[in-house]
């Protein structure tokens, strides 16, 4: 009987080799207009793909202000399903696509503790978070499929992987999508499609002035969600700058085996391997004391 060695059935389970997407292809970024989705952008630029970007208000001052040179804005509000729905007729009208590289960036930063977070708030945050980019992703895989290649990256967050308190809403948002995502890259690798996940840590991107926030400034949690947010927002200014999550985005892009989650900034490289040795509480009280708790 022929006999499987342990690096065989290994094997068996790699991720398969897919097409690249090429130089001249349409990449379309969501919230080109800041942080890590400006910095991706220029980068696939850089590289030489088309690259279309999105903003819930392309034409204003501030979008095109913010946006890289060479980057195409057309109008997308992840909160609403027929400006999803109409994505694939913008491109159209630009003579863009088809699509090959999608970048699932934009997102909502919601802050707030279970008890005190109303539901119009969680509704809407998984609907720019997850249900959003799902829409998108569905509206978009047409044309990928037919062009026998494409990449998605849905840009999670740590926080996916390492929940903290007052950040529930936030880190389940990043765990739907990664959840949504793993489940999609089997489904569509024989289209010649990768999909992956990019959790950043803390990144300095300006996110801490748009956070939304849920609290009752006299309730029984504030004082304790006012630390966390101090520290929240003093790892972020102390973190690392947009750029190098854009270069593990573009790694997701170009490598021929793509992995299922890339993750850089809050010390990434550690947190990971360490949360597979240490009980989960320990892991939680690692993360909790970084914020102050
Ligand atoms: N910064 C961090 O520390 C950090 C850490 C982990 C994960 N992340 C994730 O990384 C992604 C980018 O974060 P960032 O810090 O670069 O954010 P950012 O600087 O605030 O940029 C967010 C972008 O999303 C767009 N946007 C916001 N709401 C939208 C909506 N409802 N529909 C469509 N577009 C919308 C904005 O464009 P317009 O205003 O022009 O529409 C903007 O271009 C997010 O998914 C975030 O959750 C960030």
């Amino acid at each position: 009987m022929k006999k499987t060695s342990a690096p065989g059935v290994l094997a068996r389970f790699r991720a398969p080799k897919l097409p690249v997407p090429r130089q001249g292809d349409t990449a379309l970024v969501t919230g080109a207009t800041s942080g890590i989705g400006a910095a991706t952008a220029k980068e696939l630029v850089k590289r030489q793909f088309r690259v279309v970007g999105t903003s819930r208000d392309p034409g204003s001052a501030a979008a095109r202000a913010n946006t890289p040179d060479g980057v195409e804005l057309i109008p997308l509000d992840l909160g609403d399903p027929t400006s999803i729905a109409g994505v694939p007729d913008e491109l159209a009208k630009i003579g863009a696509g088809p699509v090959t590289v999608l970048v699932n960036n934009a997102g909502e930063s919601q802050n707030g503790p279970l008890e005190e977070l109303p539901r119009d708030a969680l509704e809407r945050l998984f609907q720019v978070n997850v249900i959003g980019h799902v829409e998108l992703t569905q509206a978009l895989l047409p044309q990928m499929r037919a062009a026998r290649r494409g990449r998605i990256v849905f840009v999670g967050s740590m926080l996916g992987s390492f929940p903290l308190a007052y950040r529930g809403s936030y880190g389940a948002s990043k765990a739907a999508i990664k959840a949504f995502a793993f489940s999609a890259r089997r489904e569509v690798a024989r289209f010649g499609i990768g999909v992956s996940v990019m959790e950043p840590g803390a990144i300095n991107t300006g996110l801490s002035e748009r956070r939304t926030i849920y609290v009752d400034d006299h309730g029984p949690y504030a004082e304790e969600f006012a630390t966390m947010l101090t520290h929240l927002n003093n790892n972020e200014a102390d973190g690392i700058t947009a750029e190098p999550v854009a270069g593990e985005i573009l790694r997701a892009v170009s490598d021929a085996r793509p992995r299922p989650l890339y993750a850089t900034g809050s010390s990434a490289r550690f947190a990971f391997p360490a949360a597979r040795l240490l009980p989960r509480d320990t892991m939680g009280g690692i993360i909790a004391a970084k914020h102050g708790l």
